[in-house]
């Protein structure tokens, strides 16, 4: 079972928040996002208190100083459960649709948010059988009541809860990187060496755009997402490990085996570490791999070549590229990263803490 298994009254208040002009159930009217709404829902995205243990909140594994990621290879919820996946960067979020790696189904900001709050296979914060305590918690504390006040909204519930964390989280991200403002005209806003790798990067002979497309750098050609096998692992026959399956693991079809969603390649050098699962300690291993046509495993229990993956996509091929020309595309890759995004204040914790 996957954390996506969405939880029950979804669709009620999906609609509710969906449709504006109408009310939730606390009576907030629901017309436009507003700056009280995204600062509301800052606060709330930095909330301990609504996890089960008082120690996580989406900004605990979202952190901004690592690219709204925890540098963690897998999540670790409250109850110390150790997520199946890597955390997914939020930066640039709102251009996204389908909100994992594995759940093509999974979409909407407002619906994503519920997973980590709600979900219990993993979890994360935690919060299901607490949640209403929690809110009530929350709509006692006076700053809550003072966010409330400019909002018009006489109390805190779940729907303005999911509506404003994902007012907020739509506001993070940044398309003003290096190469943002090369492109826009600024010849000097990257290296030599960056420019050679740029001529890789978009190459018939690296087919890094062929997946990697689109302003985020996540668009294969035909479609909004896609999902692959990048031949990270192959064991016995073909198998990823455990619960790591890909899409696979939704539909049972042996072709979805080792297939995930097209990772953005913008923050990258905020991010890591790498893949699905965090095995790809460094941008090098992942550009190493994929100069391989695959990884090889030669120890460890998921032994096994991943470039003999018969579940591979077919473009990820042994690409001979040099050392100085591997250089050159990491150097490319990294001018995608704006570092501006750690010190953004309007995206900071306001919590005061003492730890
Ligand atoms: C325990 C750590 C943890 C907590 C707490 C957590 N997340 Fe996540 N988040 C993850 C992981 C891991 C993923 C990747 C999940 C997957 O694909 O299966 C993720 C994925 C996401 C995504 C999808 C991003 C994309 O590119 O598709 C969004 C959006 C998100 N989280 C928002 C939130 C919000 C909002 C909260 C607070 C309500 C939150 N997360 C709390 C670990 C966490
Ligand atoms: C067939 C489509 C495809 C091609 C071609 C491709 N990628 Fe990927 N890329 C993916 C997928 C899918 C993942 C996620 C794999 C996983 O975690 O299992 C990924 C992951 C990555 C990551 C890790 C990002 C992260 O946040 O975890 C980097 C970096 C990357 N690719 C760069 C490249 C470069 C550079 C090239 C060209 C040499 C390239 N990719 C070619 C589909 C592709």
């Amino acid at each position: 079972m996957l954390n996506s298994s969405s939880p029950l009254t979804f669709s009620v208040f999906l609609l509710l928040i969906l449709t504006t002009g109408c009310q939730t159930e606390a009576g907030y009217t629901v017309d436009r996002v507003s700056s009280p709404l995204i600062e509301l829902g800052r606060h709330l995205f930095y909330e301990r208190r609504l996890s089960l243990n008082n120690d996580r909140s989406c900004g605990i594994c979202h952190e901004q100083a690592k690219g709204f990621t925890d540098g963690f290879v897998r999540a670790v919820g409250t109850t110390e459960a150790v997520h199946p996946r890597n955390t997914l960067t939020l930066l640039n979020v709102s251009g996204r649709r389908a909100l994992s790696w594995v759940d093509p189904n999974l979409i909407g900001l407002e619906r994503q948010i519920l997973v980590p709050l709600l979900g219990s296979d993993p979890v994360e914060m935690g919060a299901s059988e607490l949640i209403d305590e929690m809110l009530d918690e929350l709509n006692g504390d006076p700053r809550y009541q003072e966010l409330l006040a400019t909002l018009d909204s006489p109390a805190l519930d779940i729907e303005l809860l999911a509506l404003s964390i994902s007012a907020f989280v739509s506001t993070l991200g940044t398309y003003d990187a290096p190469y943002d403002r090369y492109l826009a005209g600024d010849s000097t806003a990257i290296g030599e060496l960056a420019k050679r790798g740029e001529r890789l990067f978009f190459s018939h002979r690296t087919s890094c755009s062929n997946c990697h497309g689109g302003v985020d750098f996540d668009q294969p050609t035909h479609d909004r997402h896609g999902w692959f096998n990048t031949g990270l692992y192959s064991i016995d026959g073909g198998l990823y490990p455990n619960s790591r399956q890909g899409l696979y693991e939704l539909t049972g079809a042996p072709a979805d085996i080792g297939r995930f969603r097209i990772p953005t390649l913008r923050h990258l050098a905020l991010t890591g570490p790498y893949y699905h699962d965090g095995t790809g300690a460094t941008l090098r291993d992942v550009l190493s791999h994929y100069n391989a046509g695959g990884r090889l495993i030669t120890s460890g229990p998921y032994i096994g070549d991943g470039r003999l993956n018969p579940y591979k996509d077919h473009r990820i091929q042994p690409l001979d590229l040099t050392q100085p020309e591997l250089d050159e595309l990491e150097s490319f890759l990294l001018t995608l990263t704006d570092v501006t995004t750690v010190h953004r204040s309007e995206w900071s914790d306001p919590w005061l803490r003492t730890d």
